[in-house]
């Protein structure tokens, strides 16, 4: 897989367009960037994503702090926090991003309170972001709850190349999923209690499928974001399918740049064999799966 590829990514100031609830547990935030940020994120690829500055913004009220988070809540926010983009438009010298999320900590509780017109600082593009490879003429998406994002980016680029495409969303029940299905494209849902399609893991949904529709394996490619022992899953089927298979792991990330080498992810060279570490903010997000140590 590609290293980080961009040579134009800085620190740049976007404001806020629109920070709405899109279900029980997710939100939807838009940026607004001009400039020399619109250059920047013109060519980002699906699955990079840019580290968030959130200790200036406001938390919520108490009586909007989960009981859960109440604790979390009053701590400070020292390190930005990465999110990759579940949309980009650029039309001329302006540009949208558009970030899906899920409250977990003091830095999403924050995120919660943005609004149109507060100015939110980021750094990036970052990553590599997942590779199109043109010669396949099937790719499957897999998404396991808030692993969707970037895969909806995915979906609208592969939408513009002859690929066909396919999407598997699994979620723990239908209030966890982001999203019940993705534009243009045909959807499949899992809940792992059987409230919305089919019930259990996505990972059963998807080997189902492909032991009865049979795709080409030479001709597929699988491209996976979520839970990372969902994405060993994913791994292991591909493997077992002999289809070419993408994974955007996640790591708590301080630096997203290389420099702390705190997100370090166990990889095997396939020539080789040697076993060593890659960086996930650099090298990664997006592995080819068959180089990951799950
Ligand atoms: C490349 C990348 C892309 C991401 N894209 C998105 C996105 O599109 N939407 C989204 O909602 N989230 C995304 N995340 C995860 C997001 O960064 C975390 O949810 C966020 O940092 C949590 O911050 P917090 O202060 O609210 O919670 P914290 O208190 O920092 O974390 C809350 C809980 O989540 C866990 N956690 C925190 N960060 C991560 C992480 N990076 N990976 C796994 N678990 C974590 C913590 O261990 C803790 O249990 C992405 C992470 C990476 C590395
Ligand atoms: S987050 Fe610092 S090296 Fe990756």
């Amino acid at each position: 897989m590609e290293k980080c590829t961009s040579k134009k990514k800085g620190i740049f100031s976007t404001s806020v367009l629109g920070n709405e609830q899109i279900g029980e547990c997710f939100y939807r935030l838009s940026l607004a960037i001009e400039g020399k940020a619109v250059e920047a994120f013109s060519t980002t690829k699906p699955g990079q994503f840019a580290e968030f500055e959130l200790s200036n913004a406001s938390l919520p009220s108490v009586e909007q702090i989960p009981n859960e988070l109440a604790d979390k809540a009053l701590r400070q926010i020292i390190l930005r926090r990465p999110f990759s983009f579940s949309d980009i438009e650029i039309a001329g010298n302006k540009g949208k991003l558009e970030v899906l999320y899920c409250v977990l900590g003091p830095a999403t509780l924050r995120m919660k309170t943005l609004a149109a017109g507060d100015k939110i600082s980021l750094i990036g593009p970052l990553g590599n972001g997942f590779s199109i490879e043109r010669e396949k003429s099937l790719a499957i998406l897999v998404a396991g709850g808030m692993g969707v994002p970037p895969l909806l980016h995915l979906a609208k680029e592969l939408s513009k190349s002859n690929t066909k495409t396919i999407a598997f969303v699994g979620a723990r029940s239908c209030s966890q999923l982001p999203c019940s299905e993705i534009k243009n494209v045909q959807t499949l849902i899992s809940t792992d209690d059987g409230s919305i399609g089919f019930k259990g893991f996505v990972t059963a949904m998807l080997k189902e499928w492909l032991i009865k529709e049979k795709p080409d394996a030479t001709k597929t490619i699988i491209y996976t974001c979520g839970p990372e022992i969902m994405m060993a899953g994913v791994a292991k089927i591909a493997a077992e399918f002999n289809i070419a298979c993408q994974v955007s792991l996640e790591r708590v990330m301080a630096c997203g740049t290389g420099l702390c080498q705190g997100c370090a992810v166990k990889c095997i060279d396939k020539k080789t064999q040697e076993v060593g570490y890659k960086l996930c903010c650099k090298d990664g997000p997006v592995f080819w799966a068959n180089e990951v140590i799950f």
